[in-house]
């Protein structure tokens, strides 16, 4: 980190991997003035992709890039880079993360965050042997203001007996059989898991940071649309073998109670209807919550004392775990929890610690329980079995 020309300090970021996530992270950065009081900035100082269209973008925006390259080692032997930003297909996250660990730069790794356990486990190894590294995972949802407010209620004990939960991520535009393939639909680049590669680490981040403890999963998962046209314009059809659709059904146990619970974790890329969905559900014999991004500032909530049963519908507005310019009624939407959980990742590098326990981005810990329920419900659906995570 160097000292910028004003009291915050820099952090400069190499992003490897400049596609639609990539893209998602410079924006944050070039409005970090959008934060009133972070303890420090990132700067974008080098950029790496595959091939050479994102890079006008790049360039064009952000004159603090010195560094364009084709090669990610590039990116990692600069010493004009801090930190780096890990956006690539799953099947390369293995490689380049365990070399920019190894390399001394901070990561922040987008999920899978390895395309099947062993990749991870290989990951967490190097993370092991560098403690001076700073690693976490993308995963944004939790940082919308009802989501940390339902956090807050977890860690003050609020629901009593948990009774169940329920968490998942939603899309439809795999309902168009007419859309092409690509790299998410392949099982050598997204992975066995299939949908649970892409969307599962969202569903996991609450009820993993929340410290609950999966014990056995059973798994249904569904291959709906089997082949696609090869590319735009094409008539060729080719298999499309990943899984579309995710159900798990896991036994937790909640450590504060020893009580164990039904969470049930759905991700679904066929889900008619249904945009970019992510909710989470909580039933307790106390209290009760519903928070569905596709109403992103509305929190459902039902508190029980032995009275009336009655679900209240709270506005949430811009109440963030980050403080913002941005007034306390106004609404949240997604590249407003990109924002914040970026700046969890800056504040918690910079300070070593986090303002309130879920205001932390995903851990190298809680990814490695992520690929055990994830493995196991590969194991369950194959084998129509309860299996251990
Ligand atoms: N947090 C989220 O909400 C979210 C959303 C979408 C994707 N993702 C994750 O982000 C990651 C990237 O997904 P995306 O949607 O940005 O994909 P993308 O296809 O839009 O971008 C990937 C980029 O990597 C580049 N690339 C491929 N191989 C490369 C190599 N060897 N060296 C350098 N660049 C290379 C490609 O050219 C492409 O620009 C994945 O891990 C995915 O699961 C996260």
């Amino acid at each position: 980190m160097t000292q910028g020309n004003s009291s915050i300090k820099t952090l400069r970021f190499g992003i490897i991997g400049c596609g639609l996530m990539g893209r998602e992270f410079a924006s944050a950065a070039a409005r970090w003035c959008h934060l009133t009081d972070s303890p420090a900035q990132p700067v974008i100082t080098a950029v790496c992709n595959r091939s050479a269209k994102p890079f006008d973008w790049f360039t064009k925006n952000f004159p603090t890039i010195d560094l364009v390259t084709h090669d990610y080692h590039d990116v990692l032997s600069s010493d004009q880079v801090d930190a780096v930003y890990i956006a690539l297909p799953h099947h390369l996250h293995r490689e380049v993360y365990i070399a920019a660990i190894k390399a001394g730069k901070h990561v922040m790794g987008e999920k899978p965050f390895g395309i099947d356990r062993d990749a991870n486990e290989a990951i967490n190894v190097v993370i092991a042997q560098h403690p001076d590294v700073f690693v976490r995972c993308v995963s944004q949802f939790p940082f919308f203001p009802a989501v940390q407010r339902i956090g807050k209620m977890i860690d003050e004990k609020q629901f009593g007996q948990i009774i169940s939960v329920q968490t998942g991520f939603l899309h439809s535009s795999d309902m168009d059989v007419n859309k092409p393939i690509n790299w998410k639909r392949m099982i050598q680049y997204n992975g066995e898991y299939g949908v649970m590669g892409d969307l599962g680490m969202h569903a996991c981040h609450v009820p993993l940071r929340a410290g609950w403890q999966p014990n056995h999963v059973r798994a249904i998962l569904s291959n709906i649309v089997t082949e696609r046209l090869e590319a735009k314009g094409s008539e060729t059809k080719v298999p499309c073998e990943t899984w579309d659709n995710a159900t798990l059904l896991i036994d937790t146990t909640d450590p504060v109670t020893g009580e164990k619970f039904p969470w049930t974790l759905r991700t679904f890329r066929i889900a008619p209807g249904e945009k970019n969905s992510w909710y989470v559900q909580i039933q307790g014999t106390k209290a009760c919550v519903r928070f569905d991004t596709r109403n992103p500032k509305q929190l459902e909530l039902l508190q029980y004392d032995g009275g009336q049963q009655v679900w209240q519908t709270i506005q949430t507005g811009y109440d963030t775990a980050y403080p913002t310019i941005t007034g306390p009624i106004f609404e949240f939407g997604f590249t407003d929890a990109i924002l914040q959980m970026w700046a969890a990742y800056v504040f918690e590098l910079s300070t070593n610690k986090i303002p309130s326990k879920f205001a932390g981005c995903v851990t190298p810990q809680e990814v490695a329980v992520s690929h055990r329920i994830f493995d196991a419900a590969l194991k369950s659906h194959q084998s129509t079995s309860v299996e251990s995570i």
